[in-house]
Parts: C-alpha cells; structure tokens; sequence
C-alpha cells in the first residue's frame, strides 16, 4: 500500500483512466435497476462502508424508485501477508438494529475481502434476516479470503485504483472516474 507523501499534488498523479465517468454512471444505474428488481416489495437497509464508498452510494440511491433506509459502518482492516488471520476494527458501529432485515452492503473495492467477509459475519450474528453485497469494484486476483459479492460494478486489474470514492492517503476521492495511481506517486523517490 503506497505511503501518504506525494498525496497533495493536482492534477492527480494518474497513470491511466480505467473507468470514465460515463461508464460508472451507466453501470451503476443497471445495479439500482437489479437490486430494485431482486428487493421489489421489500425495504432494504443499505450498509454503506465509510469512507470509500459514498459516492457509490449517494449515486445509486438516487437511481432506486422504492423506500430504502441507509446506515454507515466504518471499519479498519490490520491483515496483511504475513497475518493470515487478519484483524478488523470498528471505527464506527451501526446506528440501527439490524435484527429481521433485509442488509445490502454497499462497498467502494473488495480487495483481500478480509473487511467484507469480517462485516458480513458480523450482520449475520446480529440477526439479519438477508445479507448480500454490492461492491462497484471488485479486484479478484487479490482475494485471501473468500467472500461472495452479489453485485458486482467492475472487476479491476491488481493496480492501486483512486478516484470515485476511493483515496490515496485520504485524496483524491472527488474525481468523478476510477484511475489507477502513478506507480511514481508512492514510489521511494531518488535522493
Ligand atoms: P480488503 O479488506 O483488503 O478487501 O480491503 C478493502 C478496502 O481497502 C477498501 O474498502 C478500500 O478502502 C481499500 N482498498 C483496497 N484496494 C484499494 C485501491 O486500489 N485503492 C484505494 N483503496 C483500496
């Protein structure tokens, strides 16, 4: 994972635009339409996963014609290679009783899917009546754990993705397409 030094630089250190804003747009308005399809008569409560993926949220809630209810979570993740249990913390817990409903996760990127498979177990034993997932990104090749996504916007090569949400040391999430990083943004510069 790149370190934060080089995070303050506009224009964005991007090496190449994977997904425009017009491709993002237009797919994440197929997901709303196939999750309001598969929860037709039913009021899902959507769990988005700060920080990443508001942006995801705010656009597909805005294309769902059907009464929703939106909470947050935020969660930290400490695995890494050489952890194979990996830890996750709650930075920020649920403000809702998710007992009996109906929970549709909604994730910017699952990457080792150690975050998503930690939170899913964790609605279940709470009591959810349904838990399924929704995850604009998903980059497969980086998978350590196995978790099942139900939606799925897009599957991204293994490259450090910004924009649309996601961030480099907390930048960059404003820009309205996904871009992979300039490997010369966190790499250790020359002295
Ligand atoms: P996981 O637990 O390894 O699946 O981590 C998922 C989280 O890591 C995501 O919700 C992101 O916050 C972060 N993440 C993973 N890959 C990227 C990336 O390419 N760009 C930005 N954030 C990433």
């Amino acid at each position: 994972m790149p370190g934060p030094d080089v995070a303050n630089s506009w224009p964005p250190p991007v090496k190449r635009i994977l997904l425009t804003a017009d491709q993002i747009q237009e797919r994440v308005s197929q997901l709303a339409a196939q999750l309001q399809r598969d929860y037709a008569g039913r009021r899902p409560l959507l769990v988005a996963v700060l920080r990443g993926s508001v942006v995801f949220l705010s656009d597909l809630i805005r294309h769902l014609n059907m009464p929703v209810c939106l909470d947050f979570v935020q969660l930290a993740s400490y695995g890494d290679s050489t952890c194979s249990s990996g830890q996750v913390e709650v930075l920020k817990d649920l403000g809702t009783d998710i007992a009996g409903q109906d929970v549709v996760v909604v994730e910017d990127i699952v990457d080792t899917g150690r975050t998503l498979a930690y939170l899913v177990e964790e609605l279940e034993r709470r009591g959810a009546a349904s838990v399924k997932v929704c995850a604009l990104l998903d980059k497969p090749s980086r998978r350590e754990v196995p978790v099942r996504l139900d939606y799925v916007g897009f599957e991204v090569p293994d490259c450090f993705v910004v924009g649309y949400g996601l961030d480099f040391a907390g930048q960059y999430r404003n820009l309205p397409y996904v871009a992979e990083l300039s490997p010369q943004a966190y790499a250790p510069q020359e002295e």
